[in-house]
């Protein structure tokens, strides 16, 4: 049995859809059944309810981890916490195989998620389990759910410079998801997963019919914090933003291709789609 987690986020919809019509045998873990509204097996649990986690894991030998990236907070990222307890759960539930979603430049002292999934990613590497780590360039999906950031009158916003991101449409990490769960183990492997093209800010805005507001670091910052978030927590986000502007996230790979045997989705087809 899989139990999926993180089921109604971006990438989890994705997977539940899939492994609907591979006819593939899941549960669904949700914080709020009826909220949630997927038409699949759900059991309710919640990360900061490790008992709910116990049960959701009995009789589970494969198990999609996946949660809420960064939040801010002043203390450690909350996911470091959930995720570790969720993998020792698994361990005590007798559970074979974790495939887990972190980040491309997961990094120890890495900002925000790229440190905390680092830590995660440690802790089950460590453990008696067998693992699969996906590491996703920047989701195609943030332009929609607005994780990437735009102004009120919906310009693009970004550090100035031509900087490329390899985005990857959710759909395509959720079938490198849905691969390395139901076919015999691959082997303990981390797969950075990307696009097919690099594109830059001003190409994405175009294809959105939006404009874009080029900003420097300081008027980055500026605005992140008159918009109340924490000034460390807007330091690491414009520290993460110059590494992306230094091309940390411009490369891409042939492991979607790999593990599904198809060419993921460019930045046209996510949007047709
Ligand atoms: N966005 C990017 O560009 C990007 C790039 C690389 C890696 N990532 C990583 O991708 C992950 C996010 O994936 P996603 O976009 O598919 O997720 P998402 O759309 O942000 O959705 C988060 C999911 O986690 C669930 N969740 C949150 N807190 C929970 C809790 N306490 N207990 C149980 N479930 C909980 C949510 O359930 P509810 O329905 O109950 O809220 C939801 O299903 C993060 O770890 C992030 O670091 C993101």
């Amino acid at each position: 049995m899989i139990l999926v987690t993180g089921a109604t986020g971006s990438i989890g919809r994705h997977l539940v859809r899939r492994l609907t019509n591979l006819n593939v045998e899941f549960t669904a873990l949700v914080r709020d059944p009826q909220a949630a509204s997927l038409d699949c097996d759900v059991v309710a649990g919640d990360y900061d309810d490790p008992a709910s986690i116990a049960r959701a894991l009995e009789g589970v030998d494969r198990l999609f981890l996946n949660g809420g990236g960064a939040i801010p907070t002043d203390g450690p990222q909350p996911m470091v916490r959930q995720q570790i307890n969720a993998i020792d759960a698994a361990i005590d539930a007798g559970v074979s195989t974790v495939v887990k979603v972190s980040v491309w430049g997961a990094k120890p002292g890495g900002k925000l998620a790229e440190g905390a999934h680092w830590e995660i990613e440690q802790h089950l590497k460590t453990s008696s389990l067998s693992w699969s780590l996906l590491q996703p360039s920047g989701f195609m999906q943030n332009f929609r759910t607005g994780a990437g950031t735009f102004t009120d009158d919906g310009a693009l916003i970004g550090l100035a410079g031509d900087w490329r991101v390899s985005y990857i449409d959710a759909f395509d990490i959720a079938a490198c998801a849905a691969e390395l769960l139901i076919s015999p183990h691959r082997g303990n492997e981390t797969y950075v997963l990307t696009g097919p093209e690099a594109l830059t800010q001003a190409e994405i805005a175009k294809k959105l019919g939006v404009n874009t507001l080029d900003l420097t670091e300081p008027e980055m910052t500026a605005r992140l914090t008159g918009l109340g978030l924490p000034a460390p927590f807007a330091a690491d986000v414009v520290d993460l933003w110059r590494e992306v502007a230094a091309g940390s996230l411009s490369a891409t790979t042939d492991r979607v291709q790999h593990l599904t045997g198809g060419r993921p989705r460019t930045f046209d087809e996510f949007l047709a789609a």
